[in-house]
């Protein structure tokens, strides 16, 4: 930590960049049965899946295409407002494919959930759901992730692609914020 916002909002560094690096690595590799058919849509989540969807891909040695849902849920705060709106969706293009679909963070479910619902109804051949991280609390919601990165306590982070307020996305590592 060096500069002075972060010194003022940061509780602590929870994932380092090393340690992020690493496991997506892995992860990629655990992707593989999945991902080896040439194809696939990988279906980014925004905006906060941006970091983490840039570099997962690059490490899938299979072709694919990348399309975008510009989804909201927290409008700025530090709570699900319980409310997941698809803003657009237009572009996805998954009709009879088989989708990725990359998101940062698995708190609540319900986002994952929407997109996966919205996906299927589009015409996807098959689903899969893979976060950077995943809460560790009991979700209310009967919807479970296929793969994480990680998982964590049920703090809010920042970082990595995640913001508080649309600032700290470029931050290379993931840190707590002060409560
Ligand atoms: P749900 O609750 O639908 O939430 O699984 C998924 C979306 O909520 C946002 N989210 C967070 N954003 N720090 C953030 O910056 C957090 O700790 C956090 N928890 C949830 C995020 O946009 C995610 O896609």
């Amino acid at each position: 930590m060096n500069c002075t916002f972060e010194r003022v909002f940061f509780d602590r560094v929870l994932l380092g960049e090393q340690e992020i690096r690493e496991r997506v690595d892995l992860l990629a590799k655990e992707l593989a049965t999945y991902t080896d058919d040439d194809g696939f849509v990988l279906v980014v989540i925004l905006k906060g899946a941006l970091m983490f969807a840039a570099d997962l891909s690059r490490r899938i040695p299979s072709q694919c295409s990348i399309d975008f849902l510009t989804v909201s849920s927290y409008y700025g705060g530090t709570q699900s407002t319980g409310n997941v709106h698809i803003v657009d969706g237009h572009s996805a293009e998954v009709y009879g494919k088989k989708v990725l679909v990359v998101d940062d963070i698995f708190d609540t479910g319900l986002t994952l959930q929407t997109v996966v619902k919205f996906l299927e109804q589009k015409g996807a051949q098959e689903v899969r759901t893979c976060v950077l991280l995943k809460k560790k609390k009991v979700r209310g919601v009967p919807f479970e992730v296929d793969y994480h990165a990680f998982e964590i306590e049920d703090e809010f982070v920042v970082g990595y692609g995640l913001d508080y307020q649309g600032e700290y996305r470029k931050l290379p590592y993931v840190g707590v914020m002060k409560t």
